[in-house]
């Protein structure tokens, strides 16, 4: 059975955290499902990450239905979540509708995450009753990052401080089932937290959210173009990718690979016939061992 929207506002209810991360492709969705992590996040991020974009700004529909296909294909417990990409929500409502309906109908996600507060209540409570349940995310919101001048914290000053509230209150207010809180505080984000019936889901918004969520990129160590503060690296799969190809590249110049392990072998008599028949000896090289092996 999957997770719904339900478990998840259980799991603050009981006081249980919620990790969460993201996904942009079956094989990865497939191990952090097998894992158990109950909200897997098709996230724009995937703009930068996969695709490698300089920021979130570019990614389209398009792109985004692709790898949210992939994902649900390779999840069969984990909510999955279709981040909705820049301007497919901002210019009127119908529109919003339309493309958070893709992320259902044609994707396979079963809700959406959309950025901003107050300016898209309105938005997400039409989705609300139309039936797609929505994420919101406050904060350091990466598709507004030409009008934060940056990927700063947010939330530093009273006013800011008293704004993040309040936007996490409206779209509690407006029917979203949990807020990302991202780049936010760790005091302003448990205050927020405590005032919220819905689960918060921080990413470098402190230890006091309901739930956490990291770009899988950043913590598998796959991703240094730009690595944030909040991310931690519980591997660094780079350098052991790098590690292993240049073995296989050695290995392939100096003719240690392939083996006849990794060979396939003929009937001897088919082999006779076609030597006789074209004249031409064949014996399989013998593979060197590789050095140090
Ligand atoms: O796109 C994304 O990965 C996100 C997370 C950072 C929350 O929005």
């Amino acid at each position: 059975m999957r997770v719904t929207i339900s478990e998840i506002k259980a799991m603050k209810q009981r006081k249980e955290k919620i990790p969460m991360l993201t996904a942009y492709d079956y094989m990865t969705a497939k191990i952090v499902d097998e894992v158990g992590v109950p909200l897997i996040l098709v996230g724009d991020s995937l703009g930068m990450v996969m695709l490698g974009y300089d920021s979130t700004i570019p990614v389209t529909m398009d792109e985004m239905i692709h790898h949210t296909k992939a994902v649900v294909r390779g999840a069969n417990k984990a909510l999955v979540v279709g981040d909705m990409p820049f301007m497919t929500y901002h210019i009127n409502v119908s529109d919003a509708l339309y493309n958070a309906g893709r992320f259902i109908q044609e994707g396979g996600a079963q809700a959406v995450k959309l950025e901003g507060g107050e300016v898209v209540a309105e938005t997400v409570k039409r989705l609300i009753d139309c039936g797609i349940p929505v994420m919101g995310h406050i904060g350091l919101t990466p598709q507004s990052v030409y009008q934060l001048s940056g990927y700063k914290v947010q939330g530093q000053t009273a006013e800011t401080a008293k704004r993040l509230l309040e936007d996490a209150q409206i779209l509690q207010q407006a029917g979203a089932f949990s807020v990302v809180l991202e780049c936010v505080p760790a005091a302003l984000s448990k205050l927020i937290t405590k005032k919220l019936s819905i689960p918060t889901i921080g990413i470098g918004a402190g230890p006091d959210c309901d739930g956490q969520v990291q770009v899988i990129n950043d913590m598998l160590g796959l991703y240094s173009d730009f690595v944030p503060k909040h991310a931690k690296r519980y591997v660094k799969l780079a350098d052991s990718i790098k590690k292993a190809v240049t073995d296989y590249v050695t290995e392939v110049k100096t003719c240690s690979f392939p083996t006849m392990k990794q060979s396939y072998t003929m009937d001897e008599s088919i082999l006779s016939g076609m030597i006789a028949d074209t004249g031409t000896t064949t014996t399989v090289s013998k593979v060197k061992k590789p050095r140090g092996k």
